[in-house]
């Protein structure tokens, strides 16, 4: 859902540290990019069938989760909540799914997967949701 949404399409902006050459453009030291990490989060070199919602490509043939470094990038500058973000949506989900179960009241392929309002911020559509103990 993570990888689809693209919560922050265009990343957070950066500077450069030194000039770079970048696909034949020079670009001097101090230039503010953009990274657009829902470029990569949809390029079908690295997902197949981007627009998907396939949770199953996380997985590896043994069903044990393969971890997609490009939802929190590697490097310098890498996401310093991750450990905090993962911790959080493990407990939080596992919680909820173990005391109840969810259901679509329309057939969940009805649903749109296109976020409502697109920006600095992909904002999904808000959707119904059946919330049952179990
Ligand atoms: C699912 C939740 C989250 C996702 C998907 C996420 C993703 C990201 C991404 C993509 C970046 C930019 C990395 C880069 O530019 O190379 C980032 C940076 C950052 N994140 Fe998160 N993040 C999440 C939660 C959090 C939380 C909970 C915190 C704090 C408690 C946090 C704190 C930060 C900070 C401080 C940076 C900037 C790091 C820097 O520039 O040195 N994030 N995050």
């Amino acid at each position: 859902a993570q990888r689809l949404l693209a919560l922050v399409p265009m990343g957070v902006p950066r500077a450069l540290t030194k000039t770079t050459c970048f696909r034949g453009y020079t670009l001097p030291q101090g230039t503010e990019v953009f990274p657009l990490l829902g470029s990569v989060l949809h390029d079908p070199e690295v997902f197949k069938q981007p627009e998907e919602f396939n949770p199953d490509r996380f997985l590896d043939a043994d069903g044990r989760f393969q971890n997609p470094t490009s939802l929190f990038p590697p490097g310098k500058r890498v996401c310093l909540g991750e450990g905090l973000a993962r911790a959080e949506l493990f407990l939080l989900l596992t919680a909820i799914l173990q005391a109840f179960s969810l259901e679509s009241p329309c057939p969940p392929g009805a649903l749109s997967l296109q976020p409502a309002v697109s920006g600095l911020f992909n904002i999904p559509p808000a959707f119904q949701l059946q919330v049952r103990p179990r």
